[in-house]
């Protein structure tokens, strides 16, 4: 490279007009105009005019520009100008000047691309697989270049603000040990110990408490995760956690702790200013509500109860479920009515997928109310009904009965599904740049497994009873609710973490007779945490937000993929670099590992 750059691509101004200048970037575009060449310069920082006119400009500097093909990597030296009247681009900032070149050095040349990168519309339609196969191209598109820069403006945030709380950043292993409580994880076979393995941490769970133990108070990590589980939109096999633990704290310091972060981290990115305290509602009450624990709160479609309503009905699917200790929930999706009969089908089959026997509804059309359940309904039901939901004209009243959690999830999903139907029609409207947080505290501690037939922990097993239902952790553990909080912003679980239990008793008692885990397997899995605890825990708390999941929100992406730089398909694979791969058969020997299944040849 013989020539310096000056300038990068987003600089040049009116004031420069005049200077020489040199520009280092990608070809990325090239217009031949009337014998005149054109070519833009993009670099990470954006873009700028060139212009290689042959009737001032040494022949063999214009064929080569000439030549160039797009994302060819150059450097163009030459003397800005103020763009002819009618030329300007408002569109891009340098967009009132050009560079009239008079040297041009290729400092690599490009193949032919497997996809444009110079134009978003396209761009942004060319299939994701092949995108993530040439990332290094993906990742010139504007929009990839900006997602990445937040992602780095929200980490640098992230940390100043930590910082001036007075918290540590502490790396902790992510060669970890397999502790069968969550997600499926990944195991890491190891050399030198034949038959043994390591795992990948789901979180930096275990390790954050000892630092507690170990008295560090205040700990922070940007922490890297690993869970092998069904991928989706919001998840990826590897991802980051904002994750911190304090000692001496009530769940409260947590939830102020982590408004002010997310106030900061909103002005940073936004410039928004987010109010606090944001709403802490408990589970019973979203669930009542809203029938999904991280509930979007930007619209109304509220789940209401018509338990005593339907008590003693002569509809029989209603007075049943409640005789049989259920409930009855209606939802109305206003001026659905028009619905068709796949949507009807689809919500039904969402019903089914709970195991209920189907889903009953009402179309309110022609002042009528269309369903066959309707000539059940006395009066009374029918006055009580109208008056709970509002009915009007136009309405679509879906109906949930049966036990009180499974008919508020039914609902639940029925009601972000109408939502989304509502919204394409133009009837529902959910502003964008609006941002609904809330606490949803007061879990239930432990959730029972039918076929297992066992209690397990609703977020991990060391999160702290609420103090006052400890004495129901052997005799009613339905009843006792854990100290966890989840933070929710628009429908999206940002975060969760709890109170923990410091005292190794109750941690314990917790693992062997409610969780039923043998002692001896307690030993062998938590015996480290549970010998740490008898040397002095110190009551603590922390939390951890999904990191991708709030670049995504301030991005305003729909998919955590955009915000990761080399993220994994929905299938757990790099299309990049052909993860996960075979190894060598001399790395198995060495690692005393035997493969069974029969591979494709890679
Ligand atoms: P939890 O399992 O709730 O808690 O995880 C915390 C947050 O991490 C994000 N997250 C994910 N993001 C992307 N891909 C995934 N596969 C994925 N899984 C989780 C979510 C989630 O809210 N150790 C506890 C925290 C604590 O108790 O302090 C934990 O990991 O945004
Ligand atoms: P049936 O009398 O069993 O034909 O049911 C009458 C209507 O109630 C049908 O539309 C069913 O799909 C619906 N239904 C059945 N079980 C439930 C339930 N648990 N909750 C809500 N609707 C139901």
């Amino acid at each position: 490279m013989t020539m310096k750059r000056t300038h990068h691509c987003n600089e040049l101004r009116i004031v420069h007009v005049g200077q020489t200048v040199t520009l280092c970037g990608w070809v990325h575009s090239r217009r031949d105009l009337g014998g005149v060449i054109f070519i833009d310069i993009r670099d990470r920082e954006g873009r700028t005019q060139s212009v290689f006119d042959p009737s001032n400009l040494a022949a063999e500097v214009f064929d080569r520009a000439a030549s160039l093909r797009s994302e060819s990597v150059v450097a163009v030296t030459g003397r800005v100008r103020e763009r002819p009247a009618g030329t300007e681009n408002l569109r891009i900032e340098t967009g009132r000047v050009e560079v009239v070149a008079a040297e041009l050095e290729v400092l690599n040349e490009a193949a032919v691309l497997p996809f444009p990168v110079d134009d978003p519309e396209v761009a942004s339609k060319v299939n994701e697989e092949l995108r993530l196969q040439h990332r290094y191209l993906d990742l010139r598109r504007p929009e990839m270049v900006r997602n990445l820069r937040l992602r780095s403006k929200l980490a640098m945030a992230t940390r100043q603000y930590f910082d001036g709380e007075g918290f540590l950043e502490v790396e902790t292993p992510t060669l970890f040990k397999s502790t069968p409580e969550g997600a499926r994880e990944f195991i890491v076979p190891c050399r030198q110990s034949p038959g043994q393995f390591y795992a990948l941490p789901q979180s930096p769970q275990q390790f954050k408490q000892i630092l507690m133990v170990a008295g560090i108070e205040r700990y922070y990590q940007l922490a890297r995760c690993y869970r092998d589980e069904d991928l989706r939109a919001d998840r990826q096999p590897e991802f980051t956690q904002i994750d911190l633990e304090m000692s001496f704290i009530e769940r409260e310091d947590i939830y102020r702790l982590i408004e002010g972060l997310l106030q900061r981290l909103w002005k940073a990115a936004l410039g928004v200013d987010i109010p606090t305290p944001f709403a802490r509602v408990p589970f019973a009450e979203v669930m009542d509500r809203y029938g999904i624990d991280k509930p979007d709160t930007r619209f109304g479609l509220e789940l209401v109860d018509l338990t005593e309503e339907f008590r003693s009905s002569s509809f029989k699917v209603f007075s049943g479920a409640v005789a049989a200790g259920g409930v009855v929930k209606a939802l109305n999706a206003k001026g659905l009515a028009g619905a068709t009969q796949g949507q009807l089908e689809t919500m039904t089959e969402y019903a089914k997928s709970f195991g209920a026997k189907g889903l009953a509804f009402i179309k309110v059309e022609n002042g009528e109310w269309k369903a066959p359940m309707v000539k059940f309904f006395s009066a009374d039901e029918k006055a009580a009904l109208q008056q709970k939901l509002g009915i009007e004209e136009g309405d679509l009243i879906l109906f949930a009965a049966g036990p009180w959690l499974t008919a508020c999830e039914i609902l639940g999903k029925i009601r972000l599904y109408c939502a989304d139907v509502l919204k394409g029609q133009g009837k529902l409207d959910v502003p964008a740049g609006k941002f609904h947080f809330l606490w949803v505290v007061d879990f239930p501690l432990l959730s029972f497994d039918k076929e297992q037939n066992r209690w397990y922990s609703s977020h991990h097993p060391f999160t702290a009873p609420v103090a006052g239902d400890i004495p129901l952790l052997t005799s009613e553990p339905r009843k006792v609710r854990g100290q966890h909080y989840d933070i929710v912003v628009n429908g999206v679980e940002l975060g969760g973490g709890s109170i923990r239990i410091h005292q190794p008793e109750i941690q314990k008692l917790i693992f062997e007779q409610v969780l039923q885990i043998p002692p001896d397997m307690v030993q062998a899995r938590f015996g480290y945490m549970l010998d740490a605890f008898r040397y002095g825990a110190p009551p603590h708390g922390g939390i951890a937000l999904g990191f991708d999941r709030l670049c995504a929100i301030l991005c305003g992406s729909p998919s955590i993929r955009d915000v990761i730089a080399f993220p994994k398909t929905a299938k757990g694979t790099d299309l990049m670099t052909q993860s996960p791969a075979g190894v060598d058969p001399r790395q198995l020997r060495d690692l005393h590992l035997e493969v069974k299944v029969a591979r494709k040849e890679q």
